[in-house]
């Protein structure tokens, strides 16, 4: 089942944007550190250069992330004119603090009263953009990431010493141009629970799990040997007794077993993509001229 993305959200935002970057001097684009370009939006950066303002890429909940992962993705994101990486956590507020610094570096002439230092953070939802608000405002705000492009108000917050922070012009939703992406931004959920299936997410981000960190998630739920994604399910349920009336096997609760101990981090600190498995990815749409299937190779890495 493809994950659908809508370009009328998409229209929308993009004005917004628009509007919105005249006015920045620096773009903060928070996305995942354990799928930093299934979760990046191609408008942003498009923006940005058409806008020439320089973009703060942050790999946020850098704890859930492979840390070798991560370092390979701060290198592949540096190499990109413009652009700045840093990983991080924003649920630690000391970490998020110091974003402005980063921001005031790559616009050292925004300095003063006259010509303040205006940054805005973008990206899609659930990456974590309230979190960072509120450890840099030390209050909470409401959840940034909920209003539509086009019923947002949006509020230009004063951090002080000539720092200025504008809030985000709206829901950001995923372009998702790949099935892959679509059910890997659902596992991580960046995609409402309602969207998708959970069966199939788990199946998906069962296969990844295995190609990746196999040892790790056999180990985790004593298992010997599973042959795929759909098997690993079938297994989690089976180990932990998961049954409907009858003793038919209940696949549902045991894909949100799989995916809860994923997004908690029960599963240890993992990636779901690295620069080489997503260039293995796109290699192949384009060689199947359309979507790359569960036959990729996830286990692509950089090294
Ligand atoms: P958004 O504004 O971009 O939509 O995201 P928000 O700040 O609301 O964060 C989404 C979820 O991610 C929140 O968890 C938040 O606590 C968590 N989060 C944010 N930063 C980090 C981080 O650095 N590390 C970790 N581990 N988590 C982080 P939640 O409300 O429990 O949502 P969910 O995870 O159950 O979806």
């Amino acid at each position: 089942m493809p994950i659908q993305w809508f370009p009328g959200h998409m229209n929308a935002a993009r004005r917004q944007a628009a509007d919105a970057l005249a006015r920045v001097d620096v773009v903060i684009e928070v996305v995942d550190a354990r799928l930093p370009a299934a979760s990046s939006n191609p408008m942003i950066a498009e923006l940005c250069r058409a806008r020439n303002r320089p973009c703060l890429k942050l790999l946020n909940k850098v704890d859930l992330a492979d840390p070798a992962a991560t370092s390979e993705w701060i290198a592949f994101f540096g190499r990109q004119p413009g652009v700045s990486a840093r990983a991080l956590s924003c649920r630690e507020t000391g970490e998020a603090r110091r974003v402005p610094d980063l921001c005031q570096a790559l616009a050292p002439h925004r300095n003063d009263g006259t010509k303040p230092l205006r940054m805005m953070i973008m990206g899609i939802p659930n990456v974590g953009k309230s979190t960072l608000m509120n450890a840099l405002l030390k209050r909470k705000v409401a959840k940034v990431g909920d209003e539509p492009a086009v019923t947002k108000q949006q509020q230009t917050l004063e951090l002080g010493g000539h720092r200025r922070l504008t809030d985000t012009p709206g829901l950001m939703w995923p372009k998702i141009e790949h099935d892959l992406d679509g059910f890997m931004l659902a596992a991580s959920h960046a995609i409402g629970r309602n969207a998708v299936i959970d069966e199939e997410v788990a199946a998906v981000l069962g296969d990844i799990l295995l190609a990746r960190y196999g040892e790790a998630v056999l180990e985790r739920y004593r298992l010997d040997h599973v042959a795929d994604g759909v098997a690993l399910v079938e297994a989690i349920g089976e180990r932990r007794g998961c049954r409907l009336k009858g003793g038919i096997l209940d696949l549902e609760k045991a894909a949100r077993i799989l995916l809860t101990d994923y997004r908690s981090g029960a599963l240890g600190r993992i990636s779901l993509e690295t620069p080489a498995s997503r260039e293995a990815m796109l290699t192949a749409a384009q060689a199947a001229g359309g979507e790359p299937d569960a036959e990729a190779d996830f286990s692509a890495s950089a090294s």
